[in-house]
């Protein structure tokens, strides 16, 4: 099983370490960078996992640009890692971004379409440039005034909407049933295991298309999957030009598709 050799060597945490995490959820990312601020984003290696990804940055605002088959895509950013990791943007977020474009905008066309812990909105503000008939970016309250500020500043606001939707709470009855689910960077905290799960299964069908872009960080991530796997099947996404790269740095790209 391919996904099964992500995880077999790394500690697993122990019951401080668990503790530390509830506290302090940035923990989880600081690999090598204490201080995960939007200066320290800017020249991060992060924008760079993709070759030919071109950004600029004032201030708390970034300008990410992708290249397409139909010309580059542009979008505005505001980052602030004040509300949260979700204020800023994560390597799986530009790698399932830059996935999307290159799919073209004939597969988003009209489609419905929710993203899962949006953060700054990145990826559901892409889908809804790519012609999506809806698309819902949802986060938790303390991240839902950025994504806000990034609709707008996109003026995407015709078919794009930011909403509220905790992990494993009721879902929206407008989203329900979407075409697409999008999630970028979501497994990093493990109480919140079971209720992505929870949300996922709640709100796919066997129709539904999920996209799911992930960064193994620690063993303790088996355990997401393993309680993924009761509901949903899924494989690697193999037709991505860029997968080796991001392989590299323990980033995987697959599609999950709901078990009936
Ligand atoms: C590492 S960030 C990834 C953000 C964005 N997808 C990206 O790739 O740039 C993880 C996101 O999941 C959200 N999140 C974590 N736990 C959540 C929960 N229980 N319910 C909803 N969103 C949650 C966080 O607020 C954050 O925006």
């Amino acid at each position: 099983m391919q996904l099964a050799q992500h995880f077999d060597d790394e500690h697993i945490p122990d019951d401080d370490e668990e503790e530390d995490n509830i506290t302090d959820p940035f923990k989880f990312f600081r690999v090598g960078e204490e201080n995960m601020g939007t200066r320290d984003l800017a020249k991060s290696e992060l924008l760079s996992v993709l070759p030919g990804q071109h950004y600029s940055m004032n201030g708390k605002s970034l300008c990410l640009e992708f290249s397409s088959n139909s010309g580059p895509i542009s979008i505005n950013l505001q980052v602030d890692a004040s509300p949260g990791c979700g204020g800023i943007v994560w390597p799986a977020g530009q790698i399932l971004s830059n996935y999307l474009i290159k799919q073209g905008s004939d597969f988003m066309q009209g489609k419905r379409v929710v993203e899962l812990g949006s953060g700054t909105g990145l990826v559901g503000l892409i889908a809804a440039k790519l012609g999506a008939g809806r698309v819902w970016i949802t986060d938790q309250a303390s991240l839902l005034d950025i994504m806000q500020q990034n609709l707008s500043l996109n003026r995407l606001q015709c078919n794009c909407e930011v909403a509220e939707l905790n992990w494993g709470t009721s879902i929206p009855t407008a989203m329900s049933s979407p075409d697409v689910i999008l999630a970028a960077d979501c497994v990093y905290f493990e109480p919140a295991f079971p209720l992505l799960v929870r949300t996922l299964d709640s709100l796919a069908t066997d129709k539904t298309q999920v996209f799911f872009c992930y960064k193994k960080r620690r063993k303790a991530d088996k355990r997401f999957f393993g309680m993924l796997k009761k509901k949903f099947t899924w494989h690697e996404v193999m037709d991505d030009p860029n997968r080796n790269l991001y392989n590299r740095e323990s980033i995987t790209l697959i599609k999950l598709l709901k078990v009936v």
